[in-house]
């Protein structure tokens, strides 16, 4: 039955005898079936081989159809957690696997979700409207969701203890330094001695995007502020002149139950399995056809092609929920491994954005330096693909934005290949892989205008076909591939890490 029965997982379903394999096939091949209960060893050529365009984008279609079920309540098509689209997605990708009848064991592991919304915010320093002041991810909202009006209070070193926070911050605002620590316990630091709300100012002259995490008691509505709008109220402070502000957010945090899905195949060694995932939510601002529908998709259809064939180790699909609320599904899935499980996973391999209207090749930066051992092969094994293919391609930082993180600091070695988000094209880029130049990779990225003209199938088939690749690779053998050790990622990975996701955290 494979590793997930022994997981902390709230379902488990095996295929059912009921679903034979011949339910798959066509009819001519079904009598093969019956008569030979064999089948190859998987071969990546071939696996890739069955990897079509035309079968993504009748996946894609679908997708976006799913996501209107979304409109009822948000007015337009998304996937977000919560929503009836994401609700549509999990039917979708569960319905899709339990087809493949016994080549998979499913589970579906439910886990609280945090979900935040901020619906309005204004920050006033002095007499200006502080035009980089960005909410938080999960702030709470300010008091009655009114505006608090309050004396801005510097506080001390970087506001990661206590007694950096000084007693006059009581009603008033907290002015406190990016830096050390994350943004919630800066908040919370504030808040624990009544501050009516919080402002994170940058060491850098850009604006804050960033999340206040797990949700706090002590949390107060805290925003990021610019290094560049934040100097002028440092000179004031240095001056000894008061500085009073007016903070207001209306924002809610909720609750809910969510799932990740987890399929894995019943045949290949369950104690050596190659994990791979992709994002199954999406922002709440659009369908999230490419971020992450692409990367759902491609494991869907190489998760499909794949029954055609044994495997000598076992695969595991995961589809995680909350990525975009803070790796949330990812993060659960990990933390709730027993060290005997997580030793069981060789690998982890994300893909997220396969299909980006303004691509690049993007290969993440694993090396084993600062990474899980094993994790620069996979980067290398990424790199002689595309260049058997003839194809370009270039390094991204590997530094949590995506749902690797979470298996890089519990010691389990991990990479994967992404196409772009809000970053932007260069010159160079624009000679290597087409498209244009000084324009982001995704205009689309976390908008509603994610949806199907958003795709290119270009870079869809090809990143689909490296999937097939990285599973059948691994499917067939770990010969060469460095042996499990630790459980823990290095410190430098973790100085190195400032998201988590698509949001900064410290
Ligand atoms: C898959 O391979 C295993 C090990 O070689 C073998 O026992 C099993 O029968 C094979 N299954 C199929 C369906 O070919
Ligand atoms: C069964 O199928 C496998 C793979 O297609 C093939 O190698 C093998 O020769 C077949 N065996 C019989 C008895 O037909
Ligand atoms: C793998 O499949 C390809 C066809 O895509 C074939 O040419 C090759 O011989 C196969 N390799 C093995 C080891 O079966
Ligand atoms: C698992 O989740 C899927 C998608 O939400 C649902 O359709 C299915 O019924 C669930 N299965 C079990 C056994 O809970
Ligand atoms: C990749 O990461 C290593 C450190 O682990 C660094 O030395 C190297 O410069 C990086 N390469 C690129 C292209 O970013
Ligand atoms: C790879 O990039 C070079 C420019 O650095 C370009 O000349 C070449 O055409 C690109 N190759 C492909 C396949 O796009
Ligand atoms: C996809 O990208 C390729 C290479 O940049 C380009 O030639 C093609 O027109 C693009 N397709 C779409 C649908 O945008
Ligand atoms: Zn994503």
């Amino acid at each position: 039955m494979g590793a997930s029965s022994t997981l902390a997982l709230c379902a488990t379903v095996a295929g059912a005898a009921a679903f034979q394999i011949p339910f798959l096939f066509p009819p001519s091949q079904t009598l093969v079936q019956i008569t030979n209960d064999t089948i190859p060893l998987v071969n990546s050529s071939a696996l890739q081989d069955l990897i079509s365009g035309d079968r993504l984008l009748v996946r894609a279609k679908k997708l976006f159809e799913i996501a209107k079920l979304g409109e009822h309540e948000y007015n337009h098509p998304t996937r977000v957690i919560g929503s009836a689209g994401h609700v549509g997605t999990l039917s979708y990708i569960y319905e899709s696997i339990l087809e493949l009848g016994p080549y998979y064991d499913i589970s579906n592991q439910s886990f609280p979700a945090v979900s935040g919304n901020v619906f309005e915010s204004r920050l006033v320093l002095g007499d200006v409207v502080a035009k980089s002041a960005a909410p938080m991810g999960l702030t709470p909202p300010t008091k009655n969701k009114q505006p608090v009006f309050g004396q801005l209070v510097l506080v001390e070193n970087d506001g990661c203890e206590d007694s950096d926070v000084p007693d006059s911050v009581a009603g008033a605002i907290a002015f406190i330094k990016r830096g050390v620590c994350p943004f919630g316990t800066k908040s919370e630091n504030a808040g624990r001695k009544g501050a009516v709300a919080a402002i994170v100012y940058n060491y850098e002259k850009d604006a804050v995007q960033g999340t206040l995490g797990t949700p706090s008691p002590f949390h107060v509505a805290t925003f990021g502020l610019s290094g560049e709008e934040a100097a002028p109220i440092l000179k004031k402070f240095e001056k000894e002149e008061a500085v009073d502000g007016i903070a207001y957010i209306d924002s809610e945090v909720n609750q809910i139950l969510t799932v990740n899905i987890i399929a894995q195949t019943t045949a290949g060694d369950p104690e050596n399995c190659v994990m791979l995932g992709a994002h199954s939510d999406s922002v709440t601002e659009g369908p999230g056809i490419n971020d992450d529908g692409s990367g759902t998709i491609s494991l869907l259809e190489v998760a499909t092609q794949l029954t055609k064939f044994n495997v000598t180790n076992c695969v595991r699909f995961a589809w995680w929920a909350g990525e975009e609320e803070g790796l949330l599904g990812s993060d659960y899935y990990v933390a709730t491994l027993p060290e005997k499980e997580n030793k069981k996973i060789r690998l982890f391999m994300d893909y997220d954005m396969m299909a980006s209207p303004n691509f690049a090749y993007q290969i993440y930066n694993a090396t084993n330096a600062l990474n899980p051992e094993g994790s620069e092969e996979l980067r290398d094994l990424y790199i002689d693909w595309y260049e058997e293919q003839g194809l370009n391609y270039t390094f991204i930082p590997f530094d949590g934005r995506s749902d690797y993180d979470g298996f890089i600091r519990n010691g389990i070695p991990g990479g994967g290949i992404a196409t772009g988000a809000e970053g932007i094209k260069t010159k160079e880029e624009e000679k290597m892989f087409g498209g244009k130049a000084g324009e982001w990779y995704d205009s689309c990225y976390h908008q509603l205008c994610d949806n199907l003209g958003n795709l290119n199938m270009t870079a869809f088939v090809v990143n689909t076909k490296l999937i097939a690749h990285s599973v059948a690779t691994y499917a067939l053998s770990f010969k060469g591939f460095p042996e499990r050790t630790g459980f823990a990622a290095s410190s430098e990975y973790h100085s190195q890490v400032k998201y988590h996701g698509s949001k900064l955290f410290i």
